[in-house]
């Protein structure tokens, strides 16, 4: 009896039993399990038992064994454990797992490098809204009423009343927006978003991107602007390149142009790229049309200046030769990853 007893206090003792840590589980383990611990002395207790009562003693010291051995077990457990968690914790010198970063877009990229070279030229950045009324996108500049750009096929339009609100088409809303409220002199660039109600091709998007410019003072010539875009020609696709301006039309600009560059594919000998011509168009210009000085209130009689508006897209398919229009608003990030070294 004494005997039972006996492993019933163990029994309960271990079930309660704490650690505070592994060497306390240790102390444990040495005083129940050891040589000399408190099972291994029921053992020796044991062989004194009479003969009837062995069977049913022996069948519980095992289980208290069994029992004793899977609490120290357990309890050890939770210290090693503990341990790994805590050496993590506090292992400062273990490498860092690399963060994913993003890469910058290539129009972001384009864009950047547009804006550097002509702040270098002395242009300051000014930004207009891409919802607009019809006086800075169209009428201040210039567009009789009936001119095809204000159709609805061209321009998505947002409101009637009282004027018409639509997205802007171009970036040149931004020169009015800003001759409204400064006096020349005006140096400025104006880079941003455009809309277009166009079907969604390789070729054509229903949104891009343009980086416009003006200048206005007194005695601008069309020499300056020339001057102006060779300069921009040359830093962005290299010393040895070479402009044409070709007469053309807009209704904010007289004279205007586009102006084309030698084709850097070819060097100007004529290629598939540049369609055997030697040169490919990168963006309009002109002198400043008097009835827009006019509609800004500025004196065309005091005043000219020039102005030119490019595609950012269009740059970026000629300097990184992306091809396909749509990949800029995909964003697969393999091809964004592509413009990592281009940082
Ligand atoms: N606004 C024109 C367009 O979107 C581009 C342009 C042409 C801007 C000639 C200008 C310019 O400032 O002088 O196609």
């Amino acid at each position: 009896m004494i005997m039972l007893e006996k492993i019933k206090a163990i029994k309960e003792e271990i079930a309660a039993a704490q650690a505070v840590n592994k060497e306390a589980v240790e102390q444990l383990r040495i005083k129940y399990l050891s040589k000399k611990g408190a099972v291994s002395e029921l053992m020796s207790e044991f062989r004194n038992v009479p003969a009837e009562q062995k069977r049913e003693l022996g069948q519980k010291i095992n289980e208290l064994k069994a029992f004793v051995t899977e609490r120290i077990a357990r309890l050890k457990e939770s210290f090693e454990l503990a341990d790994e968690v805590a050496a993590d914790d506090i292992d400062l010198t273990r490498t860092a797992s690399p963060l994913p970063l993003g890469t910058r877009h290539p129009l972001s990229l384009v864009k950047k490098e547009i804006l550097r070279i002509f702040a270098g030229m002395g242009f300051t950045i000014a930004e207009g809204p891409e919802i607009e009324d019809d006086w800075h996108v169209f009428e201040s500049l210039n567009f009789p009423p009936d001119h095809p750009a204000r159709d609805m096929q061209d321009t998505f339009f947002i409101g009637r009343t009282p004027v018409d609100v639509l997205l802007r088409t171009h970036t040149s809303s931004v020169q009015t927006r800003v001759m409204e409220h400064t006096r020349p002199p005006i140096r400025i660039v104006c880079p941003g978003r455009v809309y277009r109600n166009e079907a969604i091709s390789a070729r054509a998007h229903c949104f891009f991107h343009q980086v416009e410019g003006l200048y206005i003072d007194k005695n601008v010539s069309f020499a300056d602007l020339k001057q102006v875009l060779l300069g921009f020609a040359r830093q962005m696709f290299g010393p040895e390149t070479k402009i044409r301006l070709r007469p053309s039309y807009f209704p904010f600009t007289e004279p205007s142009a586009e102006m084309d560059i030698s084709c850097d594919i070819c060097g100007g000998k004529g290629c598939g790229f540049c369609k055997y011509t030697g040169w490919v168009e990168i963006l309009g210009c002109g002198m400043v049309d008097p009835n827009v000085l006019k509609a800004c209130g500025i004196d065309p009689e005091v005043y000219s200046g020039y102005a030119f508006g490019m595609g950012i897209e269009r740059i970026t398919n000629l300097k990184y030769k992306v091809k396909d229009l749509r990949m800029f608003s995909e964003n697969d990030v393999r091809f964004l990853r592509e413009f990592e070294a281009a940082h």
